[in-house]
C-alpha cells in the first residue's frame, strides 16, 4: 500500500467487509435495481430485504408517504420467502461478487430459530441481521424488540440455531436503547445495527383519515439522523460489541459521523430512493476525507468524537463459534405491520 492509499476494511462481528458502507435493510430489496447503477461488489455488503419464512405479499396502497425532510412507509414486509431467497437471490447476488447479509424477520421464536438454520449452511452467506421489530404472535403482538427479554430471547434461539455472525437490529422506539443493546450482546449478538425506522403519522385532512391503511408507519431519512446518531453514540458506550450505524444518512459527512459516534460500519437506506448512486458516493467520500485528513485506515477513525467508547473498532471476529458440526459462518480468520397479522403494531416499517 503506498502511502495515500486508505484501508477501509473493518470486520464487523466476524463479517469482513471490504468498506465500511452497506445497504439498510428494505432500501435495496435483493440488489437487483441498484446492479444497473453499480457493481454491488463495490459495497462493503449487500443487506437484503427482511425475509420471513413465507413469502408475503405486504400492506395494501398507499405503502409510503413523503413527510419534511423524510417518510413515511408501511410496506408490510414483502418478501417472496426465504426458500426462494435461497434458490433465486443469494445465488444471483453471489454472481455480483457482493458480501451478502441476510436479514430476517419471524413472528415467533420458532420461525427465527428457523429462518437462521435455513440460512445456516447457504453459500455465500456472510452473516444474519435479525430484524427484531416484528409481532410476537405468540404474546399478543407485541414488539420482540420493545423488551429486553423478547429480544435476549430471539437472539439465543437463533444463537443455537447458526454458526454464522448475527448482527441484531434495534428499534429506537423503546424507553432505554441501552438496555436493550446490553441485553442482545449478553445473549450472543456479534454485532447491532440500530436503528430502525421510528413510529410516525400523516394524516390527510381533506379525507380526515390517517394516509396510511395502518394509521401509523415507519419515519426514515435526514429527519431521524440526530436521533440515530444519539443511539449510536449511546450504544457504542454500553457494548463491547460493533455497531452498524444507520438513519438518514445521504452524504460522506453524515457517515463520518457515525463513524466518530462509534459506529464501525454504516447503512444507507432512504438516500438511496432519491439517488441511487448514494451509497458509493459516500464509499468515495469516505475515502478521499481520510486520505485528505491523513488516516492510513478507516478503524483509527472510529469512535473518535466518543471519548466513552466501549465497542469495538471494526476488527473483531464473532464471537460465536459455529455449533457442533461446523459452519460456513463461524469466526473468521485474521464483523412489522403485517397485513397478516391483527395482532399488533409492527414497530418497524415494512
Ligand atoms: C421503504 C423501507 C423499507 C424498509 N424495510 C425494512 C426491512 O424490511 N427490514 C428492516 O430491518 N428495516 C427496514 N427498513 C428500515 C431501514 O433499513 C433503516 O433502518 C431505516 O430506514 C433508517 O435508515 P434510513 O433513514 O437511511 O432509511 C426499511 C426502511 C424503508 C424506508
Amino acid at each position: 500500500m503506498t502511502a495515500r492509499e486508505v484501508s477501509l476494511a473493518v470486520e464487523v462481528g466476524g463479517v469482513r467487509l471490504k468498506n465500511p458502507v452497506v445497504t439498510a435493510s428494505g432500501c435495496a430489496g435483493y440488489g437487483r435495481e441498484y446492479a444497473r447503477f453499480y457493481p454491488l461488489a463495490r459495497l462493503g455488503a449487500v443487506v437484503v430485504k427482511s425475509t420471513t419464512l413465507e413469502p408475503r405479499l405486504g400492506n395494501p396502497p398507499p405503502r409510503v408517504v413523503e413527510t419534511p425532510a423524510g417518510m413515511l412507509n408501511s410496506i408490510g414486509l414483502q418478501n417472496p420467502g426465504v426458500d426462494r431467497v435461497i434458490s433465486e437471490e443469494i445465488p444471483w447476488l453471489r454472481e455480483q461478487g457482493a458480501t451478502i447479509v441476510v436479514n430476517v424477520a419471524g413472528f415467533s421464536l420458532r420461525e427465527y430459530a428457523e429462518l437462521a438454520r435455513r440460512l445456516d449452511r447457504v453459500e455465500g452467506v456472510s452473516g444474519l441481521e435479525l430484524n427484531i421489530s416484528c409481532p410476537n404472535v405468540e404474546r399478543q403482538g407485541t414488539s420482540f424488540c420493545t423488551r429486553p427479554d423478547t429480544a435476549r430471547d430471539v437472539v439465543r434461539v437463533a444463537r443455537e440455531a447458526t454458526g454464522l455472525p448475527l448482527w441484531v437490529k434495534l428499534s429506537p422506539n423503546v424507553a432505554d436503547i441501552g438496555e436493550m443493546a446490553q441485553a442482545v450482546a449478553e445473549a450472543g449478538a456479534d454485532a447491532i445495527s440500530l436503528i430502525n425506522t421510528l413510529v410516525g403519522m400523516a394524516i390527510d385532512v381533506d379525507a380526515r383519515r390517517p394516509v396510511l391503511p395502518r394509521g401509523t408507519g415507519g419515519l426514515s431519512g435526514p429527519a431521524i439522523r440526530p436521533v440515530a446518531l444519539a443511539m449510536v453514540y449511546r450504544v457504542a458506550q454500553v457494548v463491547e460489541v460493533p455497531v452498524v450505524g444507520m438513519g438518514g444518512i445521504a452524504t460522506a459527512r453524515d457517515a463520518l459521523a457515525f463513524l466518530l459516534a462509534g459506529a464501525s460500519a454504516v447503512a444507507v437506506g432512504t438516500a438511496s430512493f432519491s439517488n441511487p448512486v448514494a451509497a458509493v458516493d459516500i464509499v468515495e467520500g469516505i475515502e478521499s476525507y481520510l486520505r485528505e485528513q491523513g488516516f492510513s485506515d478507516v478503524r483509527a477513525f472510529v469512535g473518535l468524537a466518543n471519548p466513552d467508547l466501549r465497542a469495538p473498532r471494526g476488527v473483531t471476529p464473532a464471537r460465536a463459534g459455529p455449533r457442533p458440526g461446523g459452519s460456513p459462518g463461524g469466526p473468521a480468520p485474521p464483523a412489522c405491520p403485517a397485513a397478516e397479522t391483527p395482532l399488533g403494531q409492527e414497530e418497524g416499517p415494512g
